[in-house]
């Protein structure tokens, strides 16, 4: 009884497995399975919290030593598909200048996945908008370094 319920279970998720498949790229599957850099950086030097049009949010922050970024992690409360912009985001960002990382944009996420369906594209837009938040709050507190004090005694 428990091996048939096994089985069962195994073939369901076998069917499910099927379908995302026809509908995501590997790449998208690969990022969504096992994500990478979905992890929290203590006192980063740029942090952003933005939640998108679809009521979910993504966390990003940022390792920055001489104006390369040489860490970055993402959280996120959201799907599949933002797991998967998140994280080729990191790809895309870690070891690049400011300068570079400011030009990553949703087209570009877009394309490292091999694309996204029409419906799931927002999720790299949301990437996008924390990110360049994140990337604000580092300039920001680089120009005025005490917020940065100010904001740590708050949180
Ligand atoms: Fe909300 Fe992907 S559905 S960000």
């Amino acid at each position: 009884m428990a091996k048939k319920f096994e089985e069962s279970g195994d073939m369901l998720q076998e069917e499910i497995l099927k379908k995302l498949r026809k509908r995501y790229t590997k790449i998208v599957l690969d990022h969504w399975m096992n994500p990478k850099n979905m992890k929290k950086i203590e006192n980063p030097d740029g942090y952003a919290k933005f939640t998108g049009i679809c009521g979910d949010t993504m966390e990003i922050f940022l390792k920055i030593e001489r104006e390369i970024i040489v860490d970055c992690g993402f959280l996120t409360d959201g799907c599949g598909t933002t797991i998967a912009c998140g994280g080729m985001m990191t790809e895309m960002v870690k070891g690049k200048r400011i300068s570079e990382a400011m030009t990553v944009n949703e087209k570009k996420i877009l394309e490292a996945l091999g694309g996204l369906p029409k419906e799931d594209r927002h999720c790299a837009l949301l990437t996008v908008i924390t990110l360049r938040n994140a990337l604000a709050d580092y300039l920001f507190n680089k120009r005025e370094p005490w917020k940065r004090l100010y904001r740590k005694s708050n949180e």
